[in-house]
């Protein structure tokens, strides 16, 4: 899979050099290609931003430049993923969909976000757009969600994981998704035991057990 990601800070994107995702590039699995936006400006002051029509706080984020950007890396097999607290809630199910592509671009906007019209414009061409929220709360700008969605994207690959057991669990208990407590060595840990179900070896009372904790912690946090 190759991922782009276009951004004023190409020096967030600094983390995906490490763990899992740094092992991914190696092995090539993934590619990554970080864009600077600042240079696709024309101007002295390199600026990516200006003040809003119809007025109002902030600034927002010129289209020209985004269109030079994204015009570099976009084809008719990309997903631009547009990162906004308006956009569609990310969540586990979207996160298997965009797995499948074969290339993802991050435009990350900072400020009150990127021109409309960029999103317009590259869905009118007929390239796939996703405008996406991972979260209800509102972030400084794209970057920090982009890690996030990048995470937890990659982390689904054929290859990525050591175990890839982990991957069917987690989509197995798909709907409540909210996994059951995990427990290792010692026994026993400031006066606090592991449930002696897990000690018994029966896999089968293991598993309903696991389940109904899964289901506990989900109605607990709905
Ligand atoms: N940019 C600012 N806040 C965001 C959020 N919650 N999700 C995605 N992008 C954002």
């Amino acid at each position: 899979m190759k991922i782009d990601a276009l951004t004023i800070f190409p020096d967030y994107f600094a983390p995906l050099q490490l763990s899992l995702l740094g092992k991914a590039q190696e092995r090539g699995i993934v590619e990554f290609g970080i864009h600077d936006l600042r240079d696709f400006t024309t101007d002295n002051h390199h600026s990516v931003d200006d003040t809003p029509y119809g007025g109002g706080a902030g600034m927002v984020m010129k289209p020209e430049i985004w269109g030079a950007a994204l015009d570099t890396v976009m084809t008719h097999e990309s997903d631009l993923i547009i990162l906004t607290p308006a956009g569609r809630r990310f969540n586990q199910r979207m996160a298997e969909q965009f797995a499948s592509a074969s290339h993802l671009v991050f435009a990350c906007g900072r400020y009150e976000g990127i021109d409309a019209r960029v999103g317009e414009h590259y869905a009118k061409e007929n390239f796939r757009v996703h405008e996406v929220s991972i979260g209800d709360y509102v972030l400084g700008g794209g970057e920090v969600a982009s890690l996030v969605m990048i995470e937890a994207i990659t982390r689904l690959l054929p290859g990525v994981l050591g175990n890839p057991d982990s991957i069917v669990e987690e989509s197995h208990a798909q709907d409540g998704f909210l996994e059951y407590p995990n427990y290792t060595k010692p026994p026993m840990w400031r006066d606090i035991p592991v449930p002696e179900i897990l000690l018994s070896g029966n896999h089968a009372a293991i598993a309903t057990w696991r389940a109904e904790q899964a289901k506990k912690r989900a109605t607990e946090q709905s």
